[in-house]
This record gives structure tokens, sequence and C-alpha cells, in this order.
């Protein structure tokens, strides 16, 4: 009887001896992690501040990442998982925060790295591969060490041999440190309409003197005979550390003729304490074999687009205030793409709709805005909004002096400005919400936008 239960402890002392063996968490463990949701801008001529690649990397900021990656404050990813889920969705889980801390607790081990892949390898120059066609930014851009945000319009020329079809374009900025984001339109010329698409200023920097009609002049953007070219509104938008939205085959896309030239509406660079510059940066675009056979179109809500914010954006100081826009919906859509859009004052956001039938679609809800990480959010599959219904956005301001972001101290009122150029400065504030979107067709929802690469 003894014997028998002699043989029945020893396997079970064993067991939990592997148990605490397995345990311990070894970088082995926590690369793969890091890997996928860090080294994206962890890396050299990314925008993260170091890499995070090697043993070495981690061991040396071990601490502050398990502070990080506890806070939430890295991955950058302020949409809410609970609400809705994106493709390329850069998120830890609890249960991959934890496999962090441990590892540091446990004092870094190595581990048997033997089993480990080598680090993902991306292409120099690019986040998507071999460009067709790459167009330089031919201006250097004088960043005065001000310690203020600076903004500006830059025309970026380029012809080419024949018609071309664009699959996707990527924007490669030469200043990585303080380039913060950027939109680009496409002007796409008919052919023979645009004789030298070389001519005129390259780089305006904003300022309230501005108009359309005096940029468009100074940049020489019309045709020859002072008729205006196509502008194919959104066509490029960076962000640190964010690739662009590829949809598969058959989505979207551009056509453009032999003269074209992109015209970024809102180049900024962030705040540096000494005088820098921009130059070297670049677009990368792709090309595809067949016209665009879905063409995919933008729709702006709020400030300077196609709905009104309600009330009029007038924040009080030392309030807490909400407002809202609404589209009706006129034809089913298939929704791809979303982007919210605030500034410094933003709080909460919420977008979503409401069919005839009063049932809620949800589509985003960032519950602590952040200024910094404004991305272009990507469903996974394409959302069905039927014809009839409402999008809603919800929109919190904190004009208090709570808000650690507030520009003024103490805070002052701030009244939405109506010159598009005077608006966009980050003192101001600005409410909207973009939309990417086709037609529907029944069948998009089975769509898949996540995964997308090049290839397909
Ligand atoms: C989208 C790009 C991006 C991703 C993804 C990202 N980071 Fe960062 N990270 C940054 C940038 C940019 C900064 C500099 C932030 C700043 O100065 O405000 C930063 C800063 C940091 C810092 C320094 C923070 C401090 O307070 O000094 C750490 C540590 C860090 N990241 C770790 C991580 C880890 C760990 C991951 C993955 C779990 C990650 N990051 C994912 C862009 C990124």
């Amino acid at each position: 009887m003894k014997r028998y239960l002699v043989i029945a402890v020893i396997p079970v002392i064993l067991l939990i001896a592997c148990g605490k063996e397995k345990k311990e968490v070894t970088f082995a463990d926590v690369a793969p992690v890091i890997r996928e949701n860090c080294m994206p801008c962890h890396r050299p001529g990314s925008a993260g501040p170091f890499s995070l690649i090697s043993y070495d990397d981690m061991v040396r900021k071990a601490k502050t990442i398990v502070r990080v990656t506890q806070s939430g404050f890295m991955p950058p990813w302020p949409a809410d998982p609970e609400y809705t889920h994106f493709a390329g969705e850069r998120r830890l889980t609890e249960d991959q925060k934890e496999l962090i801390r441990k590892w540091v607790e446990a004092g870094t081990p190595l581990g048997d790295t033997t089993l480990l892949s080598p680090p993902p390898h991306y292409p120099d120059g690019s986040m998507l591969g071999e460009p067709d066609l790459v167009v330089p930014f031919t201006d250097t851009i004088i960043l005065p060490g001000d310690n203020d945000d600076h903004f500006f319009l830059v025309k970026v020329p380029f012809t080419t041999d024949q018609q071309r079809f664009i699959r996707t374009i990527e924007y490669i900025p030469g200043n990585k440190k303080l380039a913060h984001h950027m939109n680009a339109n496409l002007i796409r010329y008919a052919d023979g309409a645009k004789t030298n698409v070389f001519d005129g200023e390259k780089v305006i920097a904003t300022d309230l003197t501005l108009t359309a009609e005096s940029v468009n002049d100074r940049m020489k953007n019309k045709n020859d005979d002072g008729s205006y070219p196509v502008l194919v509104p959104l066509v490029c938008n960076y962000l640190p550390g964010v690739s662009p939205a590829i949809y598969p085959t058959g989505i979207g896309g551009y056509q453009i003729n032999t003269t074209s030239a992109f015209f970024i509406n809102d180049l900024h660079f962030g705040p540096s304490p000494v005088d820098t510059f921009e130059a070297g940066g670049y677009f990368n675009i792709f090309f595809m074999d067949t016209p665009p056979e879905r063409p995919t179109y933008e729709l702006l809500m709020g400030s300077l687009g196609e709905t009104p914010v309600e009330p009029r954006l007038v924040i009080p100081a030392n309030e807490i205030a909400t407002f809202t826009t609404r589209y009706k919906v006129q034809d089913d859509m298939s929704l791809l793409t979303v982007n919210p859009h605030m500034h410094l004052l933003g709080k909460t956001f919420l977008a979503y709709a409401l069919t005839p039938q009063q049932d809620t679609i949800r589509l985003i809800r960032i519950p602590e805005w952040d200024f910094r990480w404004q991305y272009f959010y990507t469903f996974q599959n394409p959302v069905h909004i039927p014809a009839g219904s409402e999008i809603i956005v919800e929109a919190g301001f904190d004009n208090t002096s709570d808000n650690p972001n507030n520009p003024y101290d103490p805070p002052r009122v701030i009244v939405e400005r109506a010159h598009p150029w005077e608006s966009m400065r980050t003192t101001n504030e600005m409410l909207q919400f973009i939309i990417t979107y086709m037609p529907y067709r029944p069948g998009d929802e089975a769509i898949d936008l996540d995964h997308t690469s090049l290839n397909r």
C-alpha cells in the first residue's frame, strides 16, 4: 500500500516541477509578440525612438516596456476593441501584457531561441514592397526650432509615359522624427491640358491670408486655359508607423493620365526645440493592370464637410462639451475605412449608424482621444449601411485645465474657425469624420479586408 503511494506521489512532484520550469517566461516567448506589435515602429528608420528587435534592445528598455504596455500607452491603438475590430489591429491582450511583465520580473532570461525565426525583413524605403514609381519631394522645408507646430501646403508634380492605374500610394517622410501627419489629394490633368506641371511654387507655409484661389494661382495648379483639373480627394494619408490601406484587387484605385501632381493640403510637423528641416521625402506608387473596377469615395462629415456640427463648435472655457454631426444615407453603402479627427481638446469619439428599423450598427468608439494617433481604421469586412439610415457622430471635448493637452492655461473659449487653414491649427478645434466607402453590392459583407497584401 505504502509503495503504491510513493509511486503515485513521485509523478505528481515531477509534474509540478515541470510545470514550474515551463512557467518561466523567456525572450523566446516574448519576441513574437514584440515583433508583431512593436517592431513595425521600433526599428531603424521608423517612427519609434529606438529599436525593439534584439534581445539587448529589449533588456535595455525592459522596465519601461512593462510600464507602457500595462498602461496601454504602447502599442498606440485608441479605438476600443470592445466596440469594434479593425484590420491590422495592434493591441496586446491581457495575457500578452502579463507575459511581458513576467519575463521582466523573472530577470529577462533569454531562453531557448533556437526555434525562434529571424525578425521580419522590411523592404528598404517602403512598408509594402518594391514600388513601380517613386516620386520625390524636390524642395527642402525649413522647420524653425520654436517649439511650435508647422503646417504646409505642398505640390509634388510627376509625369508618366502613358495612362496608368494606381493600386495604392505610400508616403515616406524625410524627417521621420517630426513628421506628424500628411493628407494628399491627386490632381489629374487631361492629356494636353497642362504644358508644364513642374511650374509654380511647390511649398507654401499655411497662414491666414491664403485662399483656395491664391494657393492655386501660386502653385499654378490650373489647366493652361485657366479651368480647373480634376482633384481626387485623399488618395494618401500618413501617420507614423501606419502602412497605407490596401484593398483586395478590384476595390479602389485611381486612374492617372500622363500629367499629375500630388496636392498635399496638410503636411504637419510637430514642435522642435532646434532648427531642422524636411528633405528627401517621397511617394511610392504601386500600379495595377486594369482600371478601378469598384471605385471608392470619400464622405467628409463635420467641420469643412458635408454635414454641420451641432450645436456650432464653440467650446466654453472650463467646460466639457459634446457635439454631434449626422448624415442621412441615400443609397446603400459599404463602409471600408473611417477616420475620426479632432485636435488637442478632443476627449471621446463615438460613431454609429441607426437603421430605419432603429437598429444600431457600431462603427468606432474612442474612449480616450489621443491627438497623436489619428489612424485611418479599415474594417475587417465592409460594413453595410442600408439606405435611410443615419450615421451619427458624438464627440466630447475637454476644455478644462484637467486636460493635460489643453494649449491654454487658463483655458479659453475655443470657437471653430471658418477658414480651412485657420481651423487646422492645432490650437483651434475641428470635429471631422471621414468615411471611405463604395456603393453596396450583395455579398460585400463577406469580403476580407484584413491581411490584404499587394499580391492579392
Ligand atoms: C505606431 C507606432 C508604434 C508602435 C506600434 C509601438 N510604438 Fe512604442 N513608441 C512609438 C513612438 C512614436 C514613441 C515616442 C512617443 C513619444 O515620444 O510620445 C514610442 C515610445 C515608446 C516607449 C518609450 C516611452 C517612454 O515613456 O519613454 C516605449 C518603451 C515603447 N514605445 C515601447 C513599445 C512597445 C513595447 C510596443 C509594442 C507592444 C510599441 N512601443 C509599439 C511608436 C510606436
